[in-house]
């Protein structure tokens, strides 16, 4: 069974907040069995590690329109936290949740709302003894086998842990030892958690290996439980590849090959640049994808340090120059006031100007927004002069 294509995922997360003829029309096309698989896969990837001293089951069945069979699941807890799955049902499954399979749809990917009540049945399967000697060990199973569920039920319910957790669960270095940024993309980015949002990454890490690094891509597929992840790097990490996350190999350096991605794949609403580094590249990259973000989305610069580093193309002085990130951004706060100098500045001739909408200015990271940022200025009758 093939998985669903990131297009059919971006169209059911769509379809996750409408009708509930439209998202069962969205769920037959795609077909029940692979959404079901999705929902499956997706509730693994976020649920809490559980703390179990054995190993228990716990089913999922699936109902609803045009389902003759229920659609059975087992998510099977590992005492060292871990959750496998198989499709198929357990006979030793220690709760079985039940759910109408665009209920599901909704709980895993519909905009978060104000708590509403259950959409599901959650069914003990507790074991008969009539053995009274055994009552307390039977009393201490259910205990544990309700970690067991718990840690399922976080798959569904649980919100995101802040970025700086993430960042160390899945080893990026935005937060801890070489960088601090997580507080200030969760300053940026918190209030678009539940946005449905396509993001773009220059730099996966984990150098050489197929499957190696992706730290911040997994951190951004947990964070935005409803956006879809795209990293780009010079080697090849299509083994980082799954649901929600789809690795593509070029050179940030490569205009043609940028322009190719970004018209295939965007526009973006976030773009962050956390690539080679190397001030051209930075550059570079930026003339290219800043045309392919959506207006309202922002683009990152990570790194500014390399500006004052000549090995990475940098000046070794104390102000920057204007082939570096810093200088880039020290053009676009210019930029960002382009109708107040009465003149075409260097930078509005590129057409960039009128869309730099703000700028946010960290020690070694800016985030830049864009919008239309043309309101006219101050007006002429404003005298040219101080009045004192
Ligand atoms: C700092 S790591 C990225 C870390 C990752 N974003 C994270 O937070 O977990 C930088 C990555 O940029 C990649 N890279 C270097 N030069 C590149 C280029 N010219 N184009 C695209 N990627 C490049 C490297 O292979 C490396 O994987």
């Amino acid at each position: 069974m093939d998985g669903l294509s990131l297009d059919e995922i971006e169209r059911l997360i769509g379809a996750a907040d409408g009708r509930d003829d439209d998202l069962w029309k969205t769920i037959s096309g795609l077909g029940v069995a692979r959404v079901a698989r999705l929902l499956v896969e997706e509730i693994v990837f976020r649920a809490d590690p559980a703390n179990v001293h054995r190993t228990f089951d716990v089913g999922l069945e699936l109902t609803g329109e045009g389902i003759a069979e229920p659609v059975g699941y087992v998510f099977r807890v590992r005492p060292e936290g871990q959750i496998e799955f198989f499709e198929g049902t357990s006979a030793t499954a220690v709760h079985v949740i039940s759910y109408d399979c665009a209920d599901l749809v909704r709980d895993v990917f519909g905009h978060a709302r104000t708590p509403r009540p259950s959409r599901r049945a959650l069914r003990p399967r507790f074991e008969e003894s009539h053995d009274p000697s055994r009552d307390r060990d039977l009393l201490e199973s259910v205990l544990y086998s309700q970690r067991a569920t718990t840690a399922v039920l976080s798959g569904i319910d649980a919100a995101p842990p802040d970025l700086g957790e993430l960042s160390t669960r899945y080893l990026s270095d935005k937060w801890g030892g070489l960088h601090w940024f997580t507080p200030h993309y969760e300053r940026h980015f918190g209030g678009l958690r539940h946005e449905r949002l396509r993001i773009l990454e220059i730099g996966i890490g984990g150098f050489e290996g197929r499957s190696t690094g992706g730290g911040s891509l997994l951190m951004w597929r947990r964070y935005f439980p409803r956006a879809v992840v795209f990293g780009m790097d010079i080697f090849d990490k299509s083994g980082l590849d799954q649901p929600r996350i789809k690795t593509l190999r070029g050179d940030q350096n490569n205009a043609d090959w940028l322009t190719g991605i970004a018209r295939e794949y965007g526009p973006f609403d976030i773009i962050i640049d956390d690539g080679s580094h190397i001030n051209e590249h930075v550059l570079h990259s930026f003339s290219v994808l800043f045309e392919h973000l959506r207006t309202g989305g922002t683009y990152v610069i990570e790194d500014m340090w390399t500006s004052y580093c000549p090995g990475y193309g940098g000046d070794d002085a104390a102000v920057a120059g204007p082939s570096t990130s810093v200088g880039l951004v020290k053009k676009l706060v210019d930029a960002l006031h382009h109708e107040e100098h009465h003149v075409a500045a260097g930078v509005a001739a590129e057409g960039v100007a009128s869309k730099v909408a703000g700028l946010h200015v960290y020690r070694n990271l800016a985030f830049i927004d864009k919008g239309i940022n043309i309101d006219g200025g101050i007006p002429r009758f404003i005298p040219r002069r101080g009045l004192v």
